[in-house]
């Protein structure tokens, strides 16, 4: 409501971020945020596991934190013990924490070692809403460069060396090595070795960020998570919202309990909506593997017609980073493409995408890249939508140009 005449502008405390813009609705092409497969959303699945899960657990609820503690629901716990034994980690129930998505996850390890001011090292390409909550709250971020391996540990070594010189020991080395967004690598194991070494020589602690861990191509191996290699010196997050559904917001934590009992004290809420851990914990705890396994199948089709799409529509002018799994492509225009003025042209054609420079520490070394986000939209949405936006950047930046080899492309030829 507005216009009630009350000056609530007076009395707003002066740290206040800016004002939130109101939902306007979707896109037509909406290739942003991490959002998931609607057709892969398992709802029969799902009801059959409420209904069993309220049949046994239902009068809980009737507690705070359905009688379970501040932790969250055991039977989801114990779920995400027996998930993260694929990852390597050999936890207990107690190392485990169930966060509103892992969101909360990144706001509680903040909030346990973060003042304003504090030095973090974060990879130079990052997940924006951590890149977001650091710089709102006045953080200082020092950008560790990627390749297609994930972080370069010798480039970290001398930032660690240098903050070690000028007196300053950085927080944490936040990195998701384990289909990094927005780039989609996985870390080695050996270089997961380095990584951890060179925290160890400088002190520093290192944040995990596993969201997209289960959401791999092929039956590829995957390295076990850092946490798995030094549990006292990682913090590990996760979630349910890239394996399951973003909209039930539920993540989780890992840590020890020196760590794990600091986190909890700072959480304000009373803990995640206990019937949806039932629900999950009741339907993953006997469909994960075969859901995981079709999803990441579906997600790679999906993929393999986006990366089709770009190389028809733009030809060479585009560099994708071809994802080892997950949900992002990760993209380079020429130099003189300025991502930032695409956007507003592209919104006017009903398409959304994320700029590069909103993925990146720093903005200019990602002024001519770009995230689009394949799991939402169908096949033919990712089609029509591509081609949509190559026209929008054709309108506006002459590119890409329309040699005869991109004509025939398009032409099927
Ligand atoms: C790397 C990473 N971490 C954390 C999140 C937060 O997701 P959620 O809170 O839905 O688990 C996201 C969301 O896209 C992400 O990409």
């Amino acid at each position: 409501m507005s216009g009630s005449g009350f000056a609530y502008t007076n009395l707003f405390a002066r740290s206040l971020p800016a004002p939130a813009l109101r939902f306007a609705g979707y896109p037509k092409y909406n290739f942003i945020g991490g959002h998931n497969d609607p057709t892969l959303i398992p709802v029969d699945g799902l009801i059959a596991a409420a209904t069993a899960a309220l049949r046994k657990e239902g009068p809980k609820l009737a507690m705070y934190t359905a009688a379970q503690g501040a932790q969250g629901y055991l039977g989801l716990r114990e779920f995400v013990k027996s998930k993260a034994r694929r990852r390597g980690i050999d936890c207990s129930t107690d190392d485990i924490l169930i966060t509103a998505g892992s969101g909360q996850g990144i706001d509680l390890v903040n909030a346990v070692l973060l003042e304003p001011g504090d030095t973090v090292i974060l990879e130079e390409f990052s997940y924006q809403g951590a890149i977001n909550k650091l710089k709102r709250d006045g953080q200082k971020i020092v950008a560790a460069p990627l390749d297609e391996d994930g972080i370069k540990v010798d480039a970290l070594g001398e930032i660690l060396g240098r903050l070690k010189r000028d007196g300053t020991t950085p927080k944490y080395i936040y990195t998701i090595p384990t289909v990094q967004n927005p780039t989609g690598s996985i870390m080695p194991l050996a270089r997961r070795r380095q990584l951890i070494a060179v925290a160890q020589e400088y002190g520093v602690p290192i944040f995990e960020d596993e969201c997209y861990a289960d959401l791999i191509w092929g039956g590829r191996e995957v390295p076990p998570a850092l946490y798995s290699l030094d549990p006292q010196h990682v913090v590990h997050i996760g979630s349910f919202s890239k394996t399951l559904a973003p909209a039930l917001r539920l993540g989780y934590a890992i840590a020890d309990w020196d760590f794990m009992s600091r986190m909890i004290a700072c959480r304000s809420d009373s803990g995640c909506g206990a019937l949806e851990q039932m629900v999950v914990a009741e339907y993953f705890s006997q469909h994960f593997g075969e859901h995981v396994d079709e999803l990441s199948e579906t997600l790679k089709g999906k993929l393999d017609t986006m990366v089709e799409a770009l190389e028809r529509e733009f030809g060479t002018a585009v560099e994708p980073w071809i994802p080892k799994g997950g949900i992002f492509l990760w993209m380079k225009l020429p130099d003189q493409v300025d991502i930032m003025k695409l956007v507003q042209p592209a919104a006017a054609a009903g398409i959304a995408l994320n700029p590069g420079p909103e993925w990146s520490v720093e903005a200019a070394p990602a002024r001519s890249r770009l995230r689009l986000c394949f799991a939402l939209a169908s096949k033919e949405e990712i089609r029509a939508g591509v081609a949509e936006f190559a026209r929008v950047c054709y309108e506006q930046t002459g590119i890409p140009v329309r040699s005869a080899n991109v004509q025939r492309a398009r032409a099927g030829e």
